[in-house]
């Protein structure tokens, strides 16, 4: 089916210069971008977003490392986008990505690992609403 996913390029990553990279592989898998934005989060923000982690030890460092630069946010569109999206990321520690995925070619670790996706169609709904309110998504007309 054709699903829209959120693509978040981390500070890490936006600070590596390396945007379009990243883009490029979107674009080569067949995945639409339908918006975007860069953003600096504010710790609300960050926090809020990443509320369902709120109880985890790694909570306060991630949300330091998601304020310490801005990111580039995207909604992704296309078949499978979620799964695909998840595909070019690899696995969440760059240790365990394969070759070829971003997190294998531009994450450092598992805090600082450059980018991320939604995981399920329930999440990218909640987290596309997170960020975008519908007048912002583009749907491609052709
Ligand atoms: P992300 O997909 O953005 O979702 C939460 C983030 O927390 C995750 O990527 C990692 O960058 C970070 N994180 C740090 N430690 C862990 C851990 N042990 N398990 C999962 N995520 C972690």
């Amino acid at each position: 089916a054709v699903e829209q996913t959120i693509s978040i390029i981390k500070p890490d990553a936006v600070g590596k210069n390396v945007i379009g990279d990243i883009y490029t592989r979107f674009e080569q898998a067949g995945l639409r971008i339908v918006a975007a934005k860069m953003k600096h989060l504010s710790q609300a923000e960050a926090e809020g977003f990443y509320a369902v982690h709120a109880e985890r030890p790694f909570f306060n460092d991630l949300v330091d490392f998601m304020t310490s630069g801005p990111v580039m946010i995207q909604v992704l569109e296309g078949e499978n986008a979620i799964a695909k999206n998840r595909e070019l990321m690899g696995a969440t520690n760059p240790k365990d990505a394969d070759a070829g995925t971003i997190r294998a070619d531009h994450a450092e670790s598992i805090d600082e690992n450059a980018v991320h996706g939604s995981d399920s169609p329930e999440t990218a709904a909640v987290e596309i609403a997170y960020f975008f309110s519908t007048t912002e998504l583009c749907p491609r007309t052709r």
